[in-house]
């Protein structure tokens, strides 16, 4: 499928998008499942085989009927609410939107969000998403095929601040923070308090406190929810473009400096104009 053209219009329409998906998730309260949908469309991809990834493919019930994507169905109808009102916006820039602003609407940090994905039909086999049964290993196997880092890892597992577990879709049961509809730190502040009277740990989580590069993460994160929020928004913002070069970079900037070079020209000429009428006055002068 081509590429959306990201004109004046589509960011209109995205726009609108942003608020009526702000809107959504406020009434119903669904950010945490709409930013594990994000998450879930993205996380699939290979950096190698360069499959996979934020292209909208969790729609396809094939996809979303893989274990791992238990119960998100829910969100991806929910989405289908705000496609059907702006049938313009792909559903990769549309599922990708909802997940950015989730974590807005939640008190959580502002993430620079590009538009301009490809949908594709393709979804790629089962397994590409993490097992919250393993361990440090397994999650850097999965972490690094997608082409992101140790922080990268640590910084994102702080979703978990949202939301919780049900035991219907995962298998396991309960939040891990004691407000799952408030984005802060305290996902980090209760992993290192330990067990806690009715909250979740998924072996993933405690994964993070075993291995010293996820602990310093951790700790760091724990003690200081500004250096989470900063981090937060840059490795969502790496996730939600997997595989995706904004047309903004490629597009824009070079219209803009070749702006700039005309400017840049237009000045010297001038300079030129007042140095050589200076020298002609100078030498009537002499
Ligand atoms: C590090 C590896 C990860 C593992 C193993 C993992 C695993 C899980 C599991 C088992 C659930 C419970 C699903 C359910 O029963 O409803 C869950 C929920 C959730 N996950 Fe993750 N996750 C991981 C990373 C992430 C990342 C990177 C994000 C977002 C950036 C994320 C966002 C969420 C959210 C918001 C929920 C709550 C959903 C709800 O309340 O319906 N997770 N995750």
């Amino acid at each position: 499928m081509a590429s959306p053209v990201v004109d004046k219009a589509y960011l209109k329409e995205i726009d609108k998008a942003r608020r009526d998906l702000r809107a959504l998730i406020s009434s119903r309260n669904c950010a945490p499942i709409m930013l594990r949908l994000a998450w879930h469309d993205a996380g699939t991809y290979d950096v190698k085989t360069k499959t996979g990834g934020p292209n909208g493919s969790i729609r396809n019930e094939e996809e979303y009927a893989h274990g791992s994507n238990n119960g998100l169905k829910k969100a991806v109808d929910f989405c289908e609410e705000v496609k059907s009102r702006h049938p313009k916006i792909t559903y990769a820039d549309l599922y990708q939107l909802a997940g950015v602003v989730a974590v807005e609407v939640t008190g959580g940090p502002t993430i620079d969000f590009s538009p301009g994905r490809k949908d594709s039909k393709i979804s790629p086999k089962e397994g590409r998403l993490p097992d919250a049964k393993r361990g440090a290993p397994h999650l850097r196997d999965i972490f690094y095929r997608m082409g992101l880092s140790d922080k990268d890892i640590v910084a994102l597992s702080g979703a978990h601040t949202l939301g919780r577990a049900h035991p219907e879709r995962s298998g396991f049961d309960g939040p891990w923070t004691q407000e799952p509809l408030k984005f802060d730190n305290s996902y980090f502040v209760e992993l290192l308090k330990g067990e806690s009277e009715g909250l979740l740990k998924l072996p993933s989580d405690t994964a993070l406190l075993d291995d010293p590069e996820f602990r310093n993460f951790v700790e760091l994160y724990a003690k200081d929810e500004e250096e989470f929020f900063k981090d937060f928004a840059g490795s969502h913002k790496k996730l939600s473009e997997l595989g995706f070069t904004s047309s903004s970079s490629s597009k824009i900037i070079p219209k803009d400096s070749t702006i700039l070079a005309q400017g840049a020209v237009g000045v010297a000429v001038a300079a030129a104009v007042v140095i050589l009428g200076y020298l002609y006055e100078a030498r009537k002068r002499m």
